[in-house]
């Protein structure tokens, strides 16, 4: 098999049969003509299947090494139409600390359908067993989680969940099948934003879904058409194109954030920097057994909170946004954007708190990145200063 590499770049480049397009076109068509009664292209309404996003739903399927693969139209449509799989009564236990939007959904909605969730620390077996019920038939993991960049050990906690007789999903947005593929590690299903590392340029919101085993490809198959989330011909194109330098962006985006990284750790107004590339984290060990490299954000706590609103007006290249993954760098500030839906107890609980800043590290120069976070953090101290001398 050709390396990922190589896979990557040619994501839908030899499949355009009549003129041997490199581009896969956008077929921009909703029905498909029938040759005869009984008969289809393949192709028959573009809910259930479309040519655009087929190309674009198999190569993911391949790169995860899974059985199918779906596109949807947001990474949230993609989390919708996996726990749409789940019944009345059934519970999941899922990642303590994890995206805002994956808590919302689980407490605002699926509640309501009863679908129960219990949240623990995944890499823990014995706080999964004490959350594990006769009723429990998923484990939801992220890995690292978002925004705290916790590590689960992939392997151990999918083969508990593989006794168990529940299905593991595994939420991979922050590390791409470029650097880690849960499916080969024991995961049944895999999920991505793939608005962030796999679109990489902050212009495409999409989810991606990758399931193993007929059983599991099937019934997603028709939850996908029945719920009928699906990404539409451009966003697919869109995407693909995207994929096709996945390779290059994440080897810019880790070289990147480690350097800010170190540069942080040694800073004066800096206090913890949560990263699994640097060696003091506590899931490093299992980040380098798991993965061939790092995600490109992380989160750090600035000494005082006071600094966060000054650093945020001071920032210039680095924009004050509410993403991540794309080639430009964004800054976050979860307590206030992406996780403002987690109830304050639990947000304190797990540490994402009012000093918490999330970096998205884009592929500028490194030189750049770090004057522009250097000086934002010099003017916010001398405005701090300046506060507490008048
Ligand atoms: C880890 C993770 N999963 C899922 C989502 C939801 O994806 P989308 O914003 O594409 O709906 C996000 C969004 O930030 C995310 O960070």
């Amino acid at each position: 098999m050709l390396k990922i590499e190589s896979r990557l770049a040619q994501i839908g480049s030899i499949q355009e049969p009549v003129t041997g397009a490199i581009s896969f076109p956008v077929y921009q068509a909703t029905a498909f003509r029938h040759p005869k009664l009984g008969q289809s292209t393949g192709f028959d309404y573009a809910r259930t299947k479309s040519p655009t996003r087929k190309v674009l739903e198999d190569a993911i399927a391949q790169l995860e090494s899974g059985d199918a693969g779906f596109a949807c139209s947001s990474g949230m449509a993609a989390l919708q139409t996996i726990f749409a799989y789940f019944s009345q009564g059934d519970h999941l236990i899922v990642s303590l600390d994890l995206y805002g939007g994956t808590y919302r959904l689980l407490e605002k909605i699926m509640s309501r359908f009863g679908v129960t969730a219990t949240y623990v620390d995944t890499n823990d077996l014995d706080g999964l067993e004490a959350a594990y019920q006769p009723n429990t038939k998923g484990l939801v993991i992220e890995t690292p989680t978002n925004p705290l960049m916790m590590i689960t050990d992939l392997e151990l906690v999918c083969t508990w969940a593989r006794k168990k007789g529940i299905v593991s999903i595994v939420d991979n947005t922050l590390l791409t099948p470029y650097l880690q593929r849960p499916i080969e590690l024991g995961a049944d299903i895999v999920i991505h934003s793939a608005t962030k590392y796999l679109g990489g340029h902050n212009d495409v919101l999409a989810g991606l879904i990758v399931t193993k085993g007929k059983e599991l490809s099937e019934q997603m198959a028709f939850l996908h058409n029945s719920i009928g989330a699906v990404l539409g011909p451009q966003d697919s194109w869109l995407l693909m194109r995207g994929m096709k330098t996945l390779a290059l962006r994440m080897e810019r985006h880790e070289q990147n954030a480690t350097a800010i990284a170190k540069f942080l750790l040694e800073h004066p107004l800096i206090g913890e920097v949560y990263y699994p590339a640097l060696e003091t984290h506590p899931g490093y060990a299992i980040q380098n057994k798991q993965s061939s490299g790092n995600t490109g954000i992380f989160s750090f706590k600035v000494k005082d909170a006071r600094l966060i609103e000054p650093i945020l007006r001071h920032i210039e290249l680095i924009a004050f946004a509410e993403s991540l993954g794309g080639v430009e760098s964004l800054m976050t500030y979860p307590a206030v954007q992406t996780h403002a839906d987690i109830p304050l107890e639990i947000r304190q609980q797990i540490g994402v708190d009012d000093r918490l800043l999330r970096f998205s590290v884009g592929i500028e120069h490194i030189d750049d990145l770090i004057a522009d976070l250097s000086n934002a953090l010099s003017k916010a101290q001398a405005e701090l200063e300046g506060d507490s001398l008048s």
